[in-house]
């Protein structure tokens, strides 16, 4: 009796190793493919209003509007421990008080491989404003196109498959009458 208690114990403890061994041996495989998929980030326009929140209609701030192209094929990045991609959109620049910024402009989650090839002619869905309220003295951004890789088994790893091939200035506040 003791002696098949102590030998089916035995047993599931090398199963649950087996497993573990296999979660690892997955997780691991993972670091092999270290596929970087470019893509092409464009910016077709960048303006930026003066205007003011609703929460504070007395105090004047900019916002800057983004019009972007991406055409990017992610393919690449799916494999059988791809769970899905969080792709988006960053603007990275040194304000006006030196402070570095990394803006998420846009985001998208890619669940099937057949979706990762992006062609997307697209505006900002978040607000892009800078704390100090205006854009003046802020220096030229670059734009990203990022990810991040959701496995199945592992650690999220993060990639960049495009940027702008150089800073965009941001342009003087339009005015509005
Ligand atoms: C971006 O895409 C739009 C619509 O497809 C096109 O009209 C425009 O020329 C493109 N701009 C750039 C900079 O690629
Ligand atoms: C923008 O990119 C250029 C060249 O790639 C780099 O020298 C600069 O530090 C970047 N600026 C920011 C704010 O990340």
């Amino acid at each position: 009796m003791h002696s098949l208690y102590a030998r089916l114990n035995n047993f599931s403890a090398f199963l649950s190793s087996c497993l573990m061994g296999l979660l690892a041996a997955i997780a691991l495989s993972s670091f092999l493919f270290t596929a970087e998929p470019k893509g092409e980030l464009t910016l077709a326009s960048v303006k930026v209003f003066p205007g003011s929140s609703r929460r504070m209609p007395t105090v004047k701030q900019e916002f800057t509007f983004v019009n972007f192209n991406i055409s990017a094929d992610l393919t690449p990045l799916f494999h059988w421990n791809t769970k899905q991609l969080f792709v988006y959109l960053q603007a990275e620049y040194v304000d006006s008080k030196g402070v570095q910024n990394d803006v998420v402009l846009w985001d998208s989650i890619i669940r099937r491989k057949q979706d990762a090839v992006l062609n997307i002619a697209g505006r900002n869905k978040y607000v892009f404003r800078d704390l100090s309220r205006s854009f003046r003295n802020a220096q030229a951004a670059n734009y990203t196109l990022r990810y991040n890789l959701m496995p199945y088994v592992g650690v999220l790893t993060y990639g960049e498959a495009g940027r702008t091939s150089e800073p965009v200035p941001f342009p003087e506040p339009e005015t509005v009458s």
